[in-house]
């Protein structure tokens, strides 16, 4: 009931402007989002680098309506590429894409438009020696978003995949996606979706979360663990060594901000551990979704407003 609150909130422009417009929420987003500059984003990605980890970076931003602005987007990543090539980076940091911030919800031509621009992303991506991942948004998104992917890895087969356990078609995209050289970002899921599409119940995304690991872990592709709960850490651990995988042939990954004890146990026990770093203006939807992930976060935020 209070995630699907919050997610309502996320979406909602009044209650945007209500928390944007109160200069106490900025520490609390800080907690999520590495800054509103480019700057930040590469400070945050040298030192987790330090700390012998991976990033993907993450140009806040998302449900664009407008076109200019989606080749903004494309521009800030363009230059955030070519940065993290200047700055010996590129081998340790790639970038996530959400295909509704470069056009896909356009109402003209929305599709072709995001793939269009995605492709630029990639083709800076591929100059700097790096790589892409595209976001998982809402289940209205998801056959347009691995549509774009089928066209995009024509060319560079590197690009990275999301898919959701909390929806009922995931078990299936995954063995769809399960080949060789094929990069997938398994996560449990974070936007408010019906019945008809996903299990409402915590134990059965889980469940099917499971189901999913094991398909990837035994499948021909590269499995990423997009994950902060203990016990998917652990079946991922126990599901890898059975497959035979070694640290290199799979990743952990977690968002900036949270569980960063864990974060570095797991890279320090020899793992390959990536962390999601968003950064920029566009923070709202993004730092919502993570207070609806947890109460406690919410609690948290709403003390830090009043005790000020
Ligand atoms: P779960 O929610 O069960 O949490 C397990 C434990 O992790 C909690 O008990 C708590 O300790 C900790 N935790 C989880 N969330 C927390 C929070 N917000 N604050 C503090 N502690 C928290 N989703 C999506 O729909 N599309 C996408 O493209 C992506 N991309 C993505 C990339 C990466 C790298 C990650 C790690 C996650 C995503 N997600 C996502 C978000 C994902 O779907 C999910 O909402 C969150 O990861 C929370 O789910 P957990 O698997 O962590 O489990």
């Amino acid at each position: 009931m209070l995630r699907s609150t919050m997610l309502a909130a996320a979406r909602s422009q009044g209650v945007r402007r209500l928390v944007e417009a109160n200069p106490l929420t900025r520490p609390v987003v800080e907690r999520f989002v590495a800054g509103t500059d480019p700057v930040d984003a590469v400070r945050v990605t040298r030192t987790l680098r330090e700390q012998g980890m991976h990033v993907t970076l993450d140009h806040l931003g998302e449900d664009t309506l407008d076109a200019q602005q989606a080749a903004d987007t494309v521009r800030a990543y363009q230059e955030m590429l070519s940065v993290l090539a200047a700055e010996g980076l590129a081998d340790r940091a790639e970038v996530s894409v959400k295909l509704s911030a470069v056009g896909q919800s356009l109402p003209t031509d929305g599709e072709k438009i995001a793939l269009d621009n995605a492709r630029l992303i990639c083709e800076a991506a591929a100059a700097a020696g790096t790589t892409v991942t595209l976001d998982m948004e809402d289940h209205t998104t998801t056959d347009s978003t691995l549509a774009i992917l089928r066209d995009l890895r024509v060319d560079f087969p590197w690009v990275g995949a999301v898919l959701q356990s909390y929806l009922h078609r995931t078990e299936q995209d995954c063995r769809d996606l399960a080949t060789e050289g094929s990069r997938v970002r398994l996560c449990k899921g974070a936007y408010s979706e019906p019945a008809s599409v996903a299990y409402q119940d915590r134990a059965e995304v889980d469940r099917s979360y499971v189901r999913c690991l094991k398909i990837l872990m035994n499948g021909a592709g590269y499995p990423m663990v997009a994950t902060h709960d203990p016990r998917m850490v652990s079946i991922a651990a126990d599901l890898a060594a059975r497959a035979g995988r070694g640290a290199g042939d799979f990743e952990y990954q977690m968002l900036y901000g949270i569980r960063p004890e864990e974060q570095k146990r797991i890279a320090a026990a020899g793992n390959k551990l990536r962390v999601y770093v968003a950064y920029g203006d566009e923070w709202y939807g993004y730092f919502m979704r993570r207070l609806a992930e947890r109460p406690a976060n919410l609690v948290f935020f709403l003390r830090s407003l009043v005790s000020q």
